[in-house]
């Protein structure tokens, strides 16, 4: 039922908006669907066919942003010297595919479209498969396990560093795990100057991990298979420029992480806490696919993603300003019951699911059918090897901020071995921690792209 006064305030940086942001989503979505943020002077947006609007919409867009000049004195030399860094990595982020207009969208896309075909993506399928069965074999040995840091963390970072970059392990950097977490902070709605500061860095620090890689790649007789050779031989051919390069590998070590790792933690929590769909999938594993789609649906991983008017427009009767910004709340359009029926309801044989987890228009996310396939693998085969999943802990962590959104970690401690049966073996029961109280404490997750300041 909605509301007739709204529940809490729109307001991304609250732990309470954050642990609970769907009734005020109903709210915002029956009252008031194009919401005006006179904090930060930006509009939000909540009904599924308006967003699906805006993101076909050419004159909604990314808008060239002005970088923000520190002046310091000429003796400081270390201050000057991050200050250059700043301005790099703000240089740097610019040049994102997903914070380009065409015709350099259209660009940079066109290189990465061979890497991510479905019919690539499901070469994958076995090598995935042989990871999480490893996976699964290394827990066993240690008698406890946590879904994000045993599984998902470490498959996402193989898929998308090792498989898709093709960067193998031993080159991997001992800092992923911090970037990758200060990155996620520097691209959320109303993010701190704090955290702004602290993926800059780190964007920084990536950029010189890539140069090197890209140097010794180049020097390399023959370029791999993989997508910074890619890059490299479009680069080659003036089709990118080396910032490109360097900016776009940033862009794909992040975004393809954090969002599957993401996805996999929440759709195993998700399922544990509708226990009558987790059966069902059990007893009917070719539901997997529309399970994933589900959670996908109704817990995304990103919660949002912004647009800025090209141009004055109208929209729902209202002018939007050249240069402001529209918010576009995927979370919210996931729920709207005039395309979804009985929206809150989580239905794992829910067809046709439409969901804009993956965005709409230009921009659709690149990497969705690796993310499907990661997910429909792993918790295809955690919920069959570990049967009697449940739910028992009283405090889940989630990540810090808003448009992002997935846990710290989903610890399942092991309560009983079972016998092994057939070639798809019950390893272990497992028993994830959580109070008798659910529904899940939803507080916000990692930040996705840029928005402005
Ligand atoms: C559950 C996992 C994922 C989710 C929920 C997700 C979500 C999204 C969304 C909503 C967008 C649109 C952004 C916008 O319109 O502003 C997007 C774009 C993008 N995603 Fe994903 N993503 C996921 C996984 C991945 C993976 C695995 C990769 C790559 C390995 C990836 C790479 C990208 C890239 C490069 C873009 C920008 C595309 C463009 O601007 O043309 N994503 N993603």
């Amino acid at each position: 039922m909605t509301q007739k006064t709204m529940p809490l305030p729109f307001n991304p940086r609250s732990a309470e908006f954050r642990a609970n942001p769907y009734p005020t989503y109903h709210y915002l979505r029956t009252h008031d669907p194009l919401h005006y943020c006179p904090e930060r002077k930006d509009w939000v947006l909540t009904r599924y066919a308006d967003i699906i609007e805006v993101l076909n919409n050419r004159h909604f867009g990314r808008s060239e942003q002005k970088l923000a000049k520190i002046e310091v004195a000429a003796n400081q030399t270390s201050i000057k010297r991050l200050l250059s860094l700043r301005d790099e990595s703000q240089k740097l982020m610019k040049l994102w595919l997903v914070l380009r207009n065409p015709p350099d969208h259209n660009r940079l896309r066109r290189l990465l479209r061979k890497t991510f075909t479905q019919t690539r993506i499901q070469t994958l399928r076995a090598h995935i498969q042989t990871k999480v069965d490893a996976l699964i074999e290394r827990v066993k040995e240690s008698g406890k396990m946590d879904i994000i840091n045993d599984f998902a963390y470490p498959l996402a970072l193989d898929l998308n560093f090792n498989k898709i970059l093709g960067i193998p392990p031993q080159e991997w950097h001992s800092n992923f795990k911090q970037w990758l977490d200060s990155l996620s902070s520097v691209a959320d709605l109303d993010v701190t100057p704090i955290a702004n500061e602290k993926g800059l860095l780190a964007i920084a620090d990536l950029a010189e991990y890539f140069r090197h890689w890209i140097v010794k790649c180049r020097n390399d007789s023959e370029l791999q298979d993989n997508l910074i050779s890619t890059f490299i031989k479009a680069e080659i051919g003036d089709q990118l420029s080396e910032d490109e390069l360097v900016a776009n590998c940033i862009l794909m070590f992040f975004a393809g992480h954090v969002t599957t790792s993401h996805l996999i933690g929440i759709s195993i929590l998700t399922l544990l806490n509708h226990p009558e769909q987790l059966q069902l999938l059990q007893a009917d594993s070719t539901l997997i696919e529309m399970t994933i789609a589900e959670g996908l649906r109704y817990d995304s991983p990103v919660q949002g993603v912004s647009r800025t008017a090209l141009s004055d427009i109208q929209l729902l009767n209202q002018t939007i300003c050249k240069g402001e910004i529209v918010n576009c709340l995927i979370g919210a359009a996931n729920r709207d019951p005039a395309q979804f029926p009985d929206p809150d309801k989580f239905d794992i044989r829910r067809e046709p699911n439409p969901h804009l987890s993956f965005g709409k228009g230009i921009h659709i996310c690149i990497g969705r059918h690796l993310a499907k396939l990661v997910a429909e693998i792993t918790v295809g085969t955690l919920v069959r090897s570990f049967p009697r999943l449940s739910l028992t802990t009283d405090a889940l962590e989630w990540e810090d901020g808003f448009l992002g959104h997935g846990l710290k970690s989903l610890p399942a401690p092991f309560k009983s071995r079972v016998e092994r049966s057939g070639p798809h073996s019950m390893h272990d029961s497992a028993v994830i921690q959580q109070p008798a109280h659910c529904p899940i404490m939803f507080v916000r997750g990692f930040q996705f792209f840029k928005r402005k300041s």
